[in-house]
């Protein structure tokens, strides 16, 4: 499986809007046209499988969007976006990198987990349509 990563255009939002990631097309865009925003796309064979956006003010950095296509999941696409992301903070002087997940999120919350995020806070109802508390994540790097 050859799987390309570049930076993220309207072209691989188009295309992953396609599959029911469960974003929908105006908070999508909202990360692709923000100026603070970077986005990266997973491509196989030309067909965009993933994206992953993030915000980064000087030493701190918020991942805002991750999603891969439901008929890509478990084949370690998500984990190789981050790896990206991470490398790209790192040259950029990000320290720490924050983002927030539904508790009930149990896949996001274990491939954070297993790339070293820790838990660092609970938000009460800080997420709408369905209610629900979320977790705050963090990871530091050296
Ligand atoms: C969360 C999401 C991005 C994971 O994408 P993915 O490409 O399937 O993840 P990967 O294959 O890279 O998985 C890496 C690790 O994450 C964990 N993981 C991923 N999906 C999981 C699941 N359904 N259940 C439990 N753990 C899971 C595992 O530790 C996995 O490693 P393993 O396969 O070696 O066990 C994907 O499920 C998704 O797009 N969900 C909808 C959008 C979303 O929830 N985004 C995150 C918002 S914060």
């Amino acid at each position: 499986m050859n799987i390309n990563i570049a930076d993220c255009t309207y072209d691989d939002v188009f295309s992953i809007l396609l599959t029911d990631t469960g974003w929908n097309e105006r908070q999508y865009m909202e990360e692709l046209t923000a100026k603070t925003a970077r986005g990266l796309a997973a491509r196989i064979d030309g067909c965009t499988v993933g994206v992953i956006f993030w915000r980064q003010a000087f030493e701190v950095a918020e991942i805002t969007m991750l999603a891969v296509a439901p008929a890509w999941h478990r084949r370690g696409i998500a984990r190789l976006l981050l790896k990206s992301m991470l490398k790209n903070l790192c040259e950029n002087g990000a320290h720490e990198i924050l983002l927030e997940v539904r508790v009930s999120n149990t896949a996001a919350r274990s491939l954070y987990l297993s790339a070293g995020f820790v838990e660092i806070a609970w938000r009460s109802l800080y997420y709408a349509n369905p209610d629900e508390d979320a977790l705050v994540m963090s990871l530091r790097l050296s």
